[in-house]
Order: C-alpha cells, then structure tokens, then sequence
C-alpha cells in the first residue's frame, strides 16, 4: 500500500508534503519519512511513530527545502523499522547521496537486482525491495533524472509507484507508475505528486491520473509525460473536489464509533431520495446491459466481500438471476469459465484495491465486458474502468475497520437485485413499492439498533478478557456473521470464526467449552427453528450464547444464554440490521482490551499492494 506525495515549488514544501501524508495515514502508517533538497544535498527525516511524530523530527532538524518528496510505509519487504523506512537514498559512499526515492508496491525481481547491484558496488542499508530501485535509479544515472527513471522502470517487474529526485537536479520530481495510483497535481509554478488527490486537497484540485507505464518529469512550470513506449502523451486534467476527511470527532471517542453512528445518514445519502427503481440508477447502458445478462458475478475482498456474499442470497431469491461470488485474488489466479453474459460487479469502498482490480482486468480480459462497481470513491481506478457504476454515499471513511461503507454497499446491493429483478420482469409494482417503503424506513431503523449501544457494552465487558469467539448465522446472515467476526479481530486481535450454524456439529463444535463465547444472529426467519436447536447444541455443552434476537423470536436469557432483543424484524433487509450491534460490539471491545482502534496493527485502509 503505502502513500507517496512529492512536490517542486519555489516556497518550502516541508509543510505540504507532511499534511499530504498525514491524509495519505489510511494507506499505512507503520513508518512515515520526509527528504529535501536544501543547500546543495539531501535532507531527511524518518520515524516508525505517527506523522505527527515526524513534524516534530523535522522542526527540530530544520528539514525544509523547495523540492522533496514523502512516504507513510505499509510494511512489505522488511520489518517496521527506522532503516527500512522510506525515503531511501542512493550513491557514491564517498560523497553526499545524489539519489532520494519512496515506492509504493512490491518489486518481484529485487533479488535478481540486488545482487547486481551489489556487484557493481552498492551497499544496502534496509532489507527492502524499494532500495533496489534507488540505487538502480543511480546506477543508470548520467546526468537526466527521466532517461534514468525510464531505463531503471524497464528492469522492474512487480507493482510500483514511485517518486525521485536527484541532488545534482533540484528543481525535478520524476514519478512513475505500473499497478500502483499516482496522481500529478498541477499549480502555479509548483506542481505535485500524489498517491490519492486527497493529500494534495487545499493544495491544488486539478488532478491527472496516471496511466501505467506512464513516466512523469515534474519541474516548476512544466508536467511533461511519457508512456510505457517512451512516446510524450496528453493525459487530462480533472478538477477534483475531495474531501479531506480532517472531519472533527465531536463526542466520539474513535473515528470508528463516529463511523458506526454515521449510518443511518450515510444509508439515506446512499438511497439519494430514490422515487422508483430502475436499472438507470447504474448508468445510462445500465437497461442493455441487465437484459442481455444471464448471471452475475461478484468480486471483491474483506468486508466487501461479505457485501457480495449477502447480495447473493437477494439476487437469487430476488431477480432469480444465478449469482457467483469469488475472492478477487482468489479469482484472478484460476483457470475459470466464462461467460460473456456474465455481469461482473466489483465492490470496494477505496476503488483502489489492487486485487479486484486485477480480477476486473482479469474478468475482461477473459471477455467479460459488462462491468459494474459498487463503490464509495466516484473517482477511483474502479469507477473508470467500469461501464456502470453506483456511488454509495457513504462519505470519508477514517477508521480501518469498515462500517458505513458495508451497510451502504449492501444498500446499493438491495437496490441492484431490486433493479436485476424489474428487468427480467420479476418484480411487481406492490413489491417495489414495499420494497422501497422498507428502504425509506432504513436509517430510522438503524437508528433504533444504535441505541442498544449501553447493552452491547456491558457484553463488551466481558468478551475483552475472552481470546476466542464464534459467530453464528444463518442463509443471508451467515455473511454478516463473516463480517462480525472479521471486525472482532480486525480491532480487538481476539481469534474469532464465523460459521453457517448447521455446519457447527460438523467440526467446530468441537471448540465449545465455557470459555467459548458464541455470538448468534437470531432473526425471525425461515431457519428459526433450526437455529434453536443448533443454539442448544451449543448450551448443551456449556458455551455461551450472546444472543442478537429479532422480538418475535421468543428467544429469551437463561443461565448460559444471553439476549439483547432487536427493535424490529426486517425481512430481507434484516442483514444490514444486525450488522450494526457486531460493529458496536467489536468497537467497545477493542475500546476495554485498549487497541489503537482506528489504525489497528499490521493494517492499512486501502490495500493497493497485492
Ligand atoms: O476498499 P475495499 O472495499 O476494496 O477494501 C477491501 C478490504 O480490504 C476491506 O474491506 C477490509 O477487509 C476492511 N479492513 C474490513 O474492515
């Protein structure tokens, strides 16, 4: 993952680029670290805290200069450690380094090239594969910055974005990109690099997005780009309203909780006041489209992922539409069929996940041409490659841990089988109506579950000390299940698995003792009865049941048996429901065993490395 931000300008740069990496945080935050040019050498600051850390490092060392480039880590090659953190210098030993470069991705050939280098001399300071293209960078240096960056980007396979400049060419930033974003930002007699526009917000709005194997020389005045065959090429300039998400945390204690309580208006801006259904909510081609396709097929991973796998229980049972479900990067690697009836859906709350995007191009390389995301960034790489998309409105999300962004994809889920099912002549006027009745009603509901808040945080109490939990579901809400296993050990690092409950007695059952909590979703449904028993084969062997139950379940506490009653029963849309108490349950456990729960360990919000 990592975030890269760069800048040539006549005024210190300094100040940008550590506010750019402070908004870039999401992309990694195991190390972050500054270099510029300043009175004829390199200057650099590094740090394995916060970006807030590296400021003070910087005041302190007086690092500040026109021309400089900065990097927040998501560790690849190499632990969260000082020497491994970027910006990485190269050259002569004898004289001051000459070449500074941050990186983004994963070099597959570093070996090959590492050896190489240190055959012609060069001395590794870090176990890192981004090294490797610094001294390359150097190596193939004679004099032009670009020429050098071309010739060292031909060597390298793998994913990379990066940025370098040289001390011997101060007022250039050359930049570079295959499978990692990069965005050039253009000013008045400055111009930027970035990996998201984000971090250049207040900076500069006017934005083009590289392409790969697209070459940039950044200089004052002039952007000046190449292809992948070294030929110049016009890209477009966007202007790019962003957010920067510098929203205030008012009474909440983590952007996460803010987050959880932010549903019922993010589901409401997701729903954009929508008066009827129809396929046009996709995009224009969006009726050809679903009338020439016989099935879909969704890719995504994590948490969009369960998106996905609930969307499939309303597809079929819904439009009556076939639904496959694939892990991106499972999917991407295996001898499939195709089909190019298929309508391949990508979810991702980024965009920018580099293993659904690579199970896209995957998809249509293989012939796949109707393509649709469901997606939280109108301007990420998913949205462009995509022929139809649908927004969620979801707004910033800060927190690691996804929350508003899951239950807004599954809105825009519920909207896409009800849109599958109008054109395949299976959805009557009365149930659109009902159907967008229950959807208006949403965010109230929603609103009710969030005030079982006290309740889940007396549970909270007790699952801090547990280091195991099971969740149990069952047919649409096994995913949710997923999901709330997922961010039980996302943010509180408790060991936690999700199973269909029938399935428990085949296997895991035989984890159940007193020390094992079990988290069951209960709602009033088709398979109530079958859950019953399969809770009681739980109690029967001492296991603990933390029961979310729908009011009409007839489900009530016992010794051993723990109930927190949900408001209301809500039919197919139930799901998003009772996604909201796992959420709380998570946050507030993560809250008592005291983890850093915005930015949990070992992860990033967008994950643009494979
Ligand atoms: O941006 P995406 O939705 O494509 O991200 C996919 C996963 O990386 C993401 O959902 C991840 O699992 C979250 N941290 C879960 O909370």
């Amino acid at each position: 993952m990592c975030g890269i931000v760069g800048a040539v300008a006549q005024r210190d740069i300094t100040p940008v680029l550590l506010e750019g990496l402070k908004r870039l945080e999401y992309r990694g935050y195991d190390s972050c670290g500054v270099a510029v040019y300043a009175e004829g050498e390199l200057r650099r600051a590094r740090s394995t805290e916060r970006v807030a850390e590296l400021l003070s490092q910087v005041e302190k060392d007086k690092v500040a200069g026109f021309t400089g480039i900065a990097h927040t880590r998501w560790a690849t090659h190499g632990a969260p450690a000082t020497h491994n953190a970027h910006p990485h210098f190269s050259g002569n030993a004898k004289s001051s380094p000459r070449i500074a470069l941050v990186h983004n991705g994963i070099i597959e050939n570093h070996d090959e090239l590492r050896e190489e280098l240190q055959a012609a001399g060069y001395v590794f300071e870090s176990q890192t594969d981004t090294e490797v293209i610094a001294h390359l960078v150097d190596h193939l240096y004679a004099g032009d910055l670009l020429e050098a960056v071309q010739q060292a980007t031909r060597r390298l396979t793998g994913a990379y974005a990066i940025a370098v400049f040289c001390r011997d060419e101060p007022h250039r930033v050359v930049g570079a990109r295959h499978g990692s974003p990069l965005v050039v930002g253009r000013g008045v007699n400055e111009n930027f690099l970035a990996s998201d526009a984000l971090a250049l917000a207040g900076t500069t709005d006017q934005i083009t997005y590289l392409e790969d194997g697209d070459v940039v020389d950044l200089q004052l005045a002039r952007v000046w780009i190449t292809d992948s065959e070294g030929r110049a090429v016009d890209r477009e300039v966007h202007t790019v309203q962003v957010h920067t998400g510098a929203a205030e945390l008012g009474p909440y204690r983590h952007y996460m909780q803010k987050e959880i309580f932010e549903q019922p208006r993010a589901v409401a801006d997701t729903l954009q006041d929508i008066e009827s259904i129809t396929p046009e909510l996709f995009g224009d081609q969006a009726y050809k489209v679903f009338k020439d396709i016989d099935n879909v097929l969704i890719l995504a991973c994590g948490t969009s992922y369960y998106a996905g796998l609930t969307a499939r229980y309303w597809i079929e049972s819904i439009a009556k539409i076939p639904v496959n479900v694939e892990i991106a990067s499972e999917y991407r690697y295996r001898d499939s069929v195709p089909n190019p009836r298929s309508l391949v859906v990508t979810i991702s709350q980024s965009g920018e996940t580099a293993d659904t995007l690579a199970a896209l191009k995957h998809a249509r390389g293989l012939g796949m041409e109707h393509t649709l995301t469901i997606c939280n960034v109108a301007t990420s790489a998913m949205v462009r490659e995509c022929k139809l998309a649908y927004i969620t409105r979801a707004g910033v999300e800060i927190g690691v841990a996804s929350t508003k962004a899951f239950t807004t994809q599954l809105t825009a889920l519920f909207l896409l089988a009800l849109a599958l099912a109008q054109t395949k002549d299976k959805l009557s006027e009365e149930k659109e109506a009902e159907s967008l009745k229950a959807l208006r009603h949403l965010p109230v509901a929603i609103g009710a579950v969030l005030a079982l808040e006290p309740q889940i945080m007396a549970w909270a109490d007790r699952f801090a000390s547990k280091e195991n939990a099971l969740f149990l579901g069952r047919g649409m809400h096994y995913p949710i299940a997923l999901e709330g296993a997922l961010k039980l050990k996302e943010i509180s690092y408790i060991h936690a698995e999700a199973y269909p409950a029938g399935e428990l007695k085949h296997g895991p059952l035989a984890l159940v003792t007193e020390a094992m909590p079990v988290v069951t979703i209960a709602p009033r449904d088709e398979l109530l009865e079958k859950l019953k028993s399969n809770m009681q084969e739980v109690h029967a062997r001492g296991g603990e049941l933390y029961v979310f139950a729908d009011a009409d379940t007839r489900i009530g506490s016992s010794e051993g048996i723990h109930v927190i009653r949900m408001p209301e029963n809500y039919g197919k849309l139930s799901p998003i429901l009772h996604t909201i108490p796992l959420q709380l349950l998570a946050y507030h456990t993560a809250c008592a065993r005291g983890t850093d729960v915005d930015k949990p360990r070992n992860l990033a919000k967008s994950v643009t490395v494979e």
